[in-house]
């Protein structure tokens, strides 16, 4: 260990001139289950606060068949006591034991981030830095193996202009940036025989040259035999940008011929910017054409390329969108569902695009 964290009640009327106009009426009766209608799992991130929640917990169960660790097995969290502490393990083992009492694969998120480290780690020597990480990463995907189907093994590694991969700790102290990076897939799997590895980025839709600097890295990594498994998508829409994105990237993606997690899925109405000239139901309706264009798109794909769909939260207020550490957005409502559990209109075109009937 290293020694020294939705449906309007009615059919909005929208001008026909709307370029979105098309949003669906909130489903009536009982709410379909998304796990039910989808040809693969349906996932989304949660805190262990969330497993005290009676209503989260009821949603959940007929929702979802995935569960993400949403911030609780990040190194932030799991080395907050320090060196020298035992790592902390209390709050993702209550969230791999729900998951696993009730029948959903639990993936994980993530070993190796260059937002995520901790400052103590920089006096380390340079062979207890490589051996503090090392062992960290065997300690931690060691504790889930044989439950947790995927990780993120190395979160957004490729810079935000696309140019080239992110400087960071681990590419400083580790021997270079596509060093560390091979050093994380194979000590995880070392640690995990079975568990797919992921790389999970972001923006990967909207900027062409991320998009090409990801996919690269992706192909070179398998090229040289490192154990990627897999590609994340986290799919943090931007419903102002062109409807297609979505599809555009995933086609692109699906080229590698590797299994595709869309892992973060939220679909944000806050509009960033002083004035914002869209209706309400402009909005719903824009939120509506995003996730029409990534969910038919996902189904499009071989299904051994559809890995799973998770959104990064599963109620409007469990998004980190409404939160400090997000973008403090309280009108947001990026989810599929409401605080009440109710479905957000969005949440129809994903029971259509799953069901075949979009
Ligand atoms: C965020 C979580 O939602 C927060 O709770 C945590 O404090 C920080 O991380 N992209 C990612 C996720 O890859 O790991 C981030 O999750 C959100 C942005």
């Amino acid at each position: 260990m290293f020694t020294r964290r939705s449906v309007l009640a009615t059919p909005v009327a929208l001008a026909a001139c709307n370029p979105f106009a098309s949003a669906e009426p909130a489903p009536s009766g009982p709410i379909p289950s998304l796990k039910d209608i989808a040809p693969f799992p349906i996932g989304a991130a949660l805190s262990s606060a969330h497993l005290d929640d009676p209503d989260w917990r009821a949603l959940a169960k007929q929702q979802l068949s995935q569960l993400t660790t949403e911030w609780e097995l990040k190194m932030e969290y799991v080395l907050q006591d320090g060196p020298g502490t035992p790592y902390r393990f209390e709050a993702p083992d209550r969230i791999a034991a729900f998951a696993r009492d009730n029948n959903m694969r639990l993936y994980c998120t993530t070993l190796v981030w260059y937002s995520q480290g901790a400052s103590w780690l920089n006096d380390l020597s340079d062979s207890d830095f490589r051996k503090g990480f090392d062992d960290y990463i065997a300690a931690v995907t060691g504790r889930y193996a044989g439950q947790a189907v995927g990780w993120d093994c190395v979160n957004e590694a490729v810079a935000e202009d696309g140019d080239g991969l992110r400087d960071c700790i681990w590419s400083q102290r580790l021997g270079g940036k596509e060093a560390y990076i091979e050093r994380s897939f194979e000590k995880a799997r070392e640690a995990d025989p079975d568990t797919v590895l992921f790389l999970n980025d972001y923006n990967l839709e909207y900027l062409p040259r991320k998009r090409r600097t990801f996919l690269n890295l992706v192909e070179k990594l398998m090229s040289r035999g490192v154990p990627i498994g897999g590609i994340g998508n986290q799919a943090h829409l931007d419903i102002e940008a062109p409807v297609g994105s979505s599809a555009a990237f995933l086609r692109d993606a699906a080229s590698l011929g590797l299994p595709i997690h869309v892992s973060e899925l939220d679909f944000p109405k806050h509009h960033e910017g002083l004035i914002d000239t869209r209706t309400e139901p402009q909005k719903r309706a824009q939120q509506i054409a995003h996730v029409r264009d990534l969910a038919e798109a996902y189904m499009a794909l071989p299904a051994a390329q559809q890995f799973g769909f998770t959104t990064w939260g599963l109620r409007d207020p469990d998004s980190w969108l409404l939160r400090e550490e997000g973008k403090n957005w309280p009108d947001a409502s990026p989810l599929f569902f409401d605080a009440q559990s109710r479905p957000n209109p969005a949440f129809q075109t994903a029971v259509d695009a799953f069901s075949g009937k979009s």
